[in-house]
């Protein structure tokens, strides 16, 4: 009898090791895509692209202007916010980034102090030298969709792709679901996560951490601790929120600091701000009702498709307790209220959410705190899933000190990044222990 467990136990563990390398040999894909990465950034192949007359138009007709405003704190970068400035950059007593012209003299009028201003053609200028060919290391739509379809095709047990819905111009949202039970749309009662990136266009660098992280955990799905999460939870990674915004952004050669997806609006500017456009306090604080606005909050809580896809999707999905939101960039780890000063009322949550940012910032190096100590802001994602319906929800702005900062920096985001996720597995069954 023993002997005969014994056999039995010793042909289990043999197929059990073939199946392991074999396994390992068919996933080494998240090693191959660092590499890949790497020799791309090293030596860029696609020949630095000429600007064509079309392009050139394009940026002389942009009637953005980059300035340079004094604020020294978050209500004032709140107000900024609202007056329709899109800020990407905060110092001590100033902000920098994009307004409309029209608008501009409103800030002008609200005894804010303009240091500086640039028309945009003028500003991006110190850009033409660097970008894009030297960043082809970044996956556009079609190129996240292939490895997203590898992915899944490598690992079909446990792997799914499907779309959570489209977006405005008509492309799909891609999820990449791994679960050792449930496919596709199948529910699942076991503990979900999600992870989504590039609700901002211009925010390459917040597809690439998510796509990898994907590859990681496929690759490493053999690792004991990894495994664990691949069994036990269901998990949910959309690397590209806001294809529409990031295919435009690179569509000419040439960045256009493209931040909202690509709503036609009727006063013929572009775009709503996704990320102030899910349904809470919605458009109350540091977004602007001005179409043009790179904070524009939509005409209504929902009105365009790609957040009602992730409200349907959250929605219907009721085993979900933990999602990160992956922005760039600034190097913070932010969690609820973005759309409110006042901490979230109920204590256990609110400790747990400071805990999970604390080692989160631990384990990226980046500065955990609640959102609106950057700016107020209403109707972004993680307040309304933590509202709605009672997600630990976290907003990553990655490292970096610009929208494009080159392909260089996305091997440390990647894997300090990991990290901090697979933490947040670590705490999808149960955010309070
Ligand atoms: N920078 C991002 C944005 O403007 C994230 C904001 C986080 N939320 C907040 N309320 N501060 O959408
Ligand atoms: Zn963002």
């Amino acid at each position: 009898m023993r002997l005969v467990l014994l056999s039995l136990l010793l042909s289990f563990s043999q197929l059990y090791a073939v199946e392991k390398s074999d396994e390992i040999q068919k996933n080494a894909s998240f090693e191959k895509i660092l590499s890949e990465l790497v020799s791309r950034y090293e030596s860029p192949s696609l020949p630095s692209p000429q600007l064509d007359e079309e392009t050139l138009r394009e940026l002389q007709n942009d009637d953005r202007m980059f300035v340079k405003v004094s604020a020294s704190d978050k209500k004032e970068r709140t107000k900024l916010l609202e007056l329709g400035l899109d800020i990407v950059e905060i110092g001590k007593n100033y902000v920098t980034g994009f307004i409309h012209k029209n608008d501009l003299p409103l800030i002008e009028s609200k005894s804010f102090a303009v240091l500086e201003k640039k028309t945009f053609s003028d500003w991006v200028k110190q850009f033409e030298k660097d970008f894009p060919a030297a960043d082809s290391a970044y996956h556009n739509y079609k190129e996240t969709y292939d490895y997203l379809v590898q992915l899944a095709n490598d690992n079909k047990d446990i792997a799914s792709l499907f779309s959570i819905g489209k977006t405005i111009e008509g492309r799909d949202i891609w999820v990449l679901r791994l679960n050792s039970s449930a496919k596709g749309q199948t529910k699942s009662s076991k503990p979900g996560a999600i992870f989504v990136g590039n609700h901002h266009a211009r925010e390459h660098l917040s597809n690439e951490v998510p796509l990898l992280f994907a590859a990681y955990l496929l690759d490493n799905r053999q690792n004991p601790e990894i495994k664990k999460y691949l069994e036990t939870l269901d998990i949910y990674i959309i690397p590209m929120f806001n294809p529409d915004g990031a295919e435009y952004d690179i569509s000419t050669g040439k960045y256009k600091w493209h931040r909202k997806n690509m709503r036609k609006n009727s006063n013929g500017t572009i775009g709503v701000d996704l990320n102030r456009n899910y349904d809470t306090t919605w458009c109350r604080y540091g977004s602007s009702t001005s179409p043009g606005a790179d904070t524009y909050c939509g005409t209504a809580p929902f009105s365009e498709p790609e957040s009602a896809a992730m409200r349907d999707f959250i929605l219907a999905r009721k085993n979900i307790k933990t999602l990160q939101s992956y922005h760039s960039y600034g190097g913070m780890m932010l969690y609820p209220w973005g759309g409110s000063y006042d901490p979230v009322p109920n204590e256990k949550d609110r400790n747990a959410f400071i805990k999970m940012a604390d080692k989160m910032g631990e384990l990226t190096g980046y500065d955990p705190k609640q959102s609106s100590d950057l700016y107020a802001a209403s109707g972004d994602t993680c307040d309304w899933a933590y509202e709605k319906a009672g997600i630990f929800a976290f907003t990553t702005e990655l490292e970096g000190s610009s929208f494009y900062p080159g392909a260089a920096i996305i091997k440390g985001a990647v894997d300090r990044n990991i990290k901090a996720a697979v933490y947040l597995l670590s705490m999808t069954d149960n955010p309070y222990k």
